[in-house]
């Protein structure tokens, strides 16, 4: 049996399998459970005595951990060491998601589960901490993932290419900065992977996001290419425009290598444009490369 924390977001509701024990701290939630309550994480997770927690429960939001650092490491730090004493007492794997922001984005090149850790902001911080509790388990898995895009199970969507095709699809110009660089992630293939790693009792820190390296610019110019639609409506813009609205400072290149997780697991990175077809279906958007076979068979 695999208990998640933050279970209705965006990671948790996309890993997959019968045997979850889903809780959260969100309204209507199955299992009600705030990873800040120490007492109330010992005593679910004895409930249930899981033979693994993926824990997901966090403050994602940079701007919102930077105004409000001390609920921030609340939640991300706190609530971390309290998932992790209560997997140690009922000895269950602690399968922890972390993020790509521990990096400080200078190196040019997707990072290594091994590249020093120089976070930018609270948190990156806050995740870079958490880790170091997660390591003191035995049996844990630290997967950092980068840019997620996907549905939650409430039907949310989550992901600035939505918001690129969703603009263009209104005929809407848009500004996209061309100097944030990262390795953007289909939650679907994150979910598997998860689900993959506990299968197989893997133990460690490991890299899962997409196979592209891109600039924002660059991965809005193939959405809307892909699906399409007019890019020339993608405008470049200037990262001081952004950096002014910022609270938090954000790496410019800020990518995950997965050859560790592939050599280790045979765990591949996440396809970006195999993502953009499943979601340009689910959207009722046919993919252009669609559309061509589409039209071609019609002849
Ligand atoms: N999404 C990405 O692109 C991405 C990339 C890299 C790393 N990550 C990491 O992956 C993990 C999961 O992220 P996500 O994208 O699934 O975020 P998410 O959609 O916001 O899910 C997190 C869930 O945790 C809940 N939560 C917040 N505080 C809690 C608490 N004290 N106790 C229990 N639950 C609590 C949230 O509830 P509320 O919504 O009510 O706050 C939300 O339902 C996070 O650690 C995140 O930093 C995500």
């Amino acid at each position: 049996m695999i208990l998640v924390t933050g279970g209705e977001g965006l990671v948790g509701s996309n890993i997959s399998g019968d045997d979850l024990i889903v809780t959260d701290i969100v309204n209507g939630c199955k299992e009600h459970l705030d990873v800040t309550d120490a007492v109330a994480t010992e005593a679910v997770i004895a409930k249930y005595n899981p033979d693994a927690v993926v824990h997901c429960a966090a403050w994602i939001e940079p701007d919102q951990c930077e105004r409000d650092p001390i609920n921030c490491y609340r939640t991300n730090v706190m609530g971390t060491i309290n998932v992790a004493r209560a997997c140690r007492a009922v000895g269950a794997k602690l399968v922890y998601v972390s993020t790509q922001l521990i990096f400080d984005g200078k190196k040019r090149t997707p990072y290594v589960e091994d590249d020093p850790a120089e976070p930018l902001q609270q948190y990156g911080l806050s995740h870079f901490c958490a880790e170091q509790y997660v390591k003191a388990l035995d049996n844990h898995i630290i997967l950092r993932t980068s840019l997620c895009h996907g549905q939650c199970s409430n039907g949310r969507r989550y992901g600035f290419v939505y918001w690129v095709l969703d603009s263009l699809e209104a005929g809407k110009e848009i500004q996209v900065v061309d100097t944030l660089w990262t390795t953007p992630t289909d939650i679907k293939d994150f979910g598997r992977c998860i689900r993959t790693l506990i299968d197989r009792d893997a133990t460690g820190t490991y890299h899962h996001a997409g196979d592209r390296y891109l600039s924002r610019y660059a991965y809005a110019v193939l959405a809307a290419e892909h699906a399409g639609l007019d890019a020339s409506l993608i405008k470049k813009t200037n990262l001081s425009v952004l950096m002014k609205k910022w609270v938090a400072t954000r790496p410019l290149y800020a990518g995950l290598n997965c050859d560790k997780i592939t050599m280790d697991h045979g765990i591949q990175a996440s396809d970006a444009l195999a993502w953009l077809n499943g979601s340009l279906r689910q959207s009722g958007r046919a993919p252009r490369s669609m559309l061509r076979r589409t039209r071609a068979s019609r002849k």
